[in-house]
């Protein structure tokens, strides 16, 4: 079963997951009020199971999330980024996800710099109804960063 560890790991924590020999993502998601919140909100009604890896932070659009946001979540910890919203055509703004869609294709390029794996970043579109698709997302990014390993900045207090 997994263990939900906090996006600010103490050294106790992260001896206690290693302990466990089980590394736990802390992950942060950015998710759409329209669609992919709505579609979380639809995974635990029909009590879909996923991982509780994840912290969502509700925003209007992801149009409006700034890379700001994505790099202070690695720099504080974070194992992976998860940004998500409406399909392209159903952004409630117009072209919000399409600008976010440019924002993470130049963020992608500039993490490295940063000393991060651009693979901890993520950008998918799930609608309202597809709680389905939200469940199965977390699992499989889960997966993923469990494979690649802790985030470079974890337990370090970089800013
Ligand atoms: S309103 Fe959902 S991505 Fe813009």
């Amino acid at each position: 079963m997994p263990v939900a560890v906090p996006i600010h790991q103490t050294d106790s924590t992260v001896y206690w997951s290693e302990k466990m020999n089980e590394f736990e993502p802390a992950i942060i998601a950015f998710v759409c009020n329209w669609c992919t919140f709505t579609a979380a909100d639809l995974a635990g009604t029909s009590r879909l199971v996923y991982p509780p890896n994840i912290r969502l932070i509700r925003v209007m659009c992801t149009g409006m999330v700034d890379p700001k946001y994505v790099i202070k979540a690695f720099l504080e910890g974070a194992d992976a980024v998860l940004i998500s919203g409406c399909h392209p055509g159903d952004c409630h703004y117009i072209n919000g996800n399409l600008k976010a869609r440019r924002r993470v294709k130049l963020l992608k390029e500039i993490l490295p710099r940063f000393g991060f794996d651009e693979k901890r970043l993520r950008l998918t579109w799930i609608g309202a109804s597809e709680g389905v698709d939200f469940a199965r997302t977390v699992k499989e990014l889960v997966e993923e960063i469990k494979a690649i390993g802790p985030g470079e900045a974890r337990g370090q207090m970089v800013l």
